[in-house]
């Protein structure tokens, strides 16, 4: 009997301890302190941490996003032994957070504080420099040639169009009277401040006089008359004006159909084939430009543009290039629909203008200022839009251009009667963070 209680307890005893070792805790680690980074630059900084007592390593999480919903390259749990590591190969002028987690061979603490920083604003590199062989363009009016304006446009762009004072309605107001006050101008502007100048536009369905609307003669006088304009204009500008937006917006939107312009209705469709014949009859050296909007974001319209151009390009009509206005939002279209409609020109051996470029940020207008991360967004587009350009092979390449320097004063505001900030500048000339998405996007070829 007394052996059997003995061994029970001998039993109960091995239990015990046999438990006991089971039930004790690992020796737990507690969460590091992660300390204010130093050595910022454009493209890096030195992450910091206090030393956790036990800890072999620390797991380092690096991300874009305060949440850490997703992970810069290379830093999600990137494992660490000291108590610092360099953070590489990051964006300039971007906000940054990390934090980190105690290991050793048999914990891991939960996370440290989250620490945030913002990479510094890439220096003294003006646009039209980070621009690998193409202009950096931006509008003009003709009362908006000196002071801020001036200097922004001879420091960071490369070429200029005129917003409307190179319209028809504009230079060609009344029968056999032209005005070239404001075009000469802007076109002696541009000489004397060494920029390139993009002429625009010589045919727009929205920019006709009305002479030339309600016309009194015959078609035939009609087409003479325009023919008559084409030169003339081409050949007054000829050694200071290298481009020109020939026909502008001759297709609709929805259906593909030539647009029923006073043009279309007086010389028929071969009024765009015609119209380019006397551009480059006027000069030989000029780069002609078909022109036009929603290229990357309405199929049917794409596609009667391609088909257009696919019928001048057969019949050797001497057009040069097409301008993708694209006045778009930071929302829309997207990156695979503005790449797909931009290869369908280098496809066609075609110079590629992105010649009216704006990006709403409030194009549902739910904002009243220009919020944060709305400015983040439109920064993001404004990158992808210089990336995509950069990223096209130098033979297709002629401008980026803005349309506009500064929000207050997009033609935005007016057309659609709301407020939004589309531009790289805001309404003091402060480079906004647009500026620097559009600048990192340049760099980045
Ligand atoms: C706009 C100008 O920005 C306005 O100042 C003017 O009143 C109307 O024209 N597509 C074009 C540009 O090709 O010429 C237009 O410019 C914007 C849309």
């Amino acid at each position: 009997m007394k052996l059997i209680i003995k061994s029970i307890a001998f039993i109960a005893l091995l239990h015990i301890v046999s438990c006991g070792k089971k039930e004790e805790p690992a020796p737990s680690l507690s969460a590091p302190l992660a300390l204010n980074p130093s050595g910022i630059t454009q493209n890096s900084f030195l992450a910091k941490w206090v030393r956790v007592s036990n800890a072999e390593s620390y797991l380092l999480d690096v991300s874009a996003n305060r949440d850490f919903s997703s992970f810069v390259d290379g830093y999600q749990s990137l494992a660490v032994n000291g108590v610092d590591h360099e953070v590489m190969d990051l964006e300039a002028n971007t906000a940054y957070h990390y934090r980190l987690r105690a290991k050793s061979s048999s914990a891991e603490s939960s996370n440290s504080n989250v620490v945030s920083l913002t990479t510094l604003i890439p220096e003294g590199i003006p646009l039209k420099d980070a621009a690998k062989n193409f202009y950096i363009g931006n509008i003009v009016q003709s009362n908006r040639l000196t002071g801020k304006h001036q200097e922004i446009l001879g420091s960071e762009f490369s070429s200029i169009s005129a917003e409307y004072e190179m319209k028809m309605n504009i230079m060609y107001p009344n029968e056999g009277a032209y005005n070239w006050t404001a075009a000469d101008a802007i076109v002696n502007f541009a000489h004397d401040n060494g920029l390139n100048m993009h002429g625009h536009a010589l045919i727009w369905h929205n920019a006709t006089p009305d002479w030339v609307e309600n016309y009194a003669g015959t078609d035939a006088e009609f087409e003479a008359m325009i023919e008559d304009y084409i030169k003339t204009v081409v050949d007054r500008y000829k050694d200071k004006v290298s481009s020109w937006d020939v026909v502008n917006e001759a297709i609709l939107d929805g259906s593909g159909d030539y647009r029923n312009s006073v043009f279309y209705q007086r010389m028929g469709k071969d009024y765009i084939t015609k119209c380019f014949q006397w551009a480059r009859e006027a000069d030989p050296d000029v780069v002609l430009f078909y022109n036009d909007y929603s290229i990357c974001s309405d199929a049917t319209k794409q596609s009667a543009i391609f088909t257009m151009i696919d019928e001048l390009q057969n019949n050797s009509v001497p057009i040069d290039g097409l301008g993708y206005q694209l006045h778009i939002s930071y929302n829309y279209p997207s990156r695979d629909d503005i790449v797909s409609a931009v290869n369908k020109s280098v496809d066609r051996n075609l110079k590629v203008h992105f010649s009216e470029l704006d990006i709403r940020a409030n194009p549902n207008n739910d904002l009243s200022s220009l919020t944060q991360s709305r400015s983040l967004a439109q920064k993001d587009k404004f990158k992808e839009l210089a990336e995509i350009y950069s990223a096209l092979p130098d033979d297709n390449k002629y401008a980026l251009t803005l349309w506009g320097l500064k929000d207050d004063e997009s033609w935005l505001l007016d057309f659609h009667g709301h407020i939004d900030w589309p531009l790289l500048y805001d309404a003091s000339f402060n480079e906004k963070d647009a500026y620097y998405g559009f600048l990192e996007g340049l760099m980045k070829n």
